[in-house]
């Protein structure tokens, strides 16, 4: 069955972005739930991710986080922090375009490091500036709104409640 609600509003990009903490101000500016695809792979496998990348793979992991996408996109209304790799699967991309607005949330890749610094939650953050040269086509390609997220939580959340709006 098809979801009812508003489309689902979508964050993406890099470790460190900062999508999580802008996901979650996000959804209180707009009255809706936030929803955390890492906390709901985490919530459905049992397993803190760095677990799930030692024990069974980044593939399993990527497989987990493509369930936890589905269903987080029928939580409506709701803004979605994704994981940084969501981009890495193709039908995650079409799903995502297809079925939510997405905003990429541009982040120069000084700052996401010095965010991240050697997060031991993060099997990837040792990767970081080189997934992000890999993958930053893939968020532009994915986006429908680029935002710049260097600034403040409060500002990349207002920057983007009021684009949403003026679309
Ligand atoms: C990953 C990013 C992480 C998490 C996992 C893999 C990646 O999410 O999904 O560690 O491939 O970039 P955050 O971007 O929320 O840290």
């Amino acid at each position: 069955m098809l979801p009812i609600g508003p489309r689902p509003i979508a964050l993406i990009g890099p470790m460190g972005s900062g999508k999580t903490e802008t996901a979650k101000r996000l959804a209180t500016l707009l009255g809706w739930q936030f929803v955390d695809i890492d906390e709901l792979v985490v919530r459905n496998s049992g397993k803190p991710i760095e677990r799930i990348f030692r024990e069974d793979g980044e593939e399993e992991f990527r497989r987990l986080e493509s369930q936890a996408l589905v269903l987080g996109l029928t939580m409506t209304p709701a803004v979605l922090a994704c994981g940084g790799g969501v981009v890495a699967e193709p039908d995650n991309i079409k799903l995502l375009k297809s079925s939510a607005t997405v905003v990429y949330l541009k982040v120069d890749a000084k700052v996401a490091v010095a965010r991240v610094g050697n997060d031991p939650d993060r099997p990837l953050a040792q990767s970081l500036p080189q997934l992000l040269a890999e993958r930053e086509h893939l968020y532009a390609q994915t986006a429908d709104l680029v935002v710049d997220a260097d600034k403040t939580v409060e500002e990349v959340a207002g920057r983007i409640r009021s684009l949403i709006g003026a679309t």
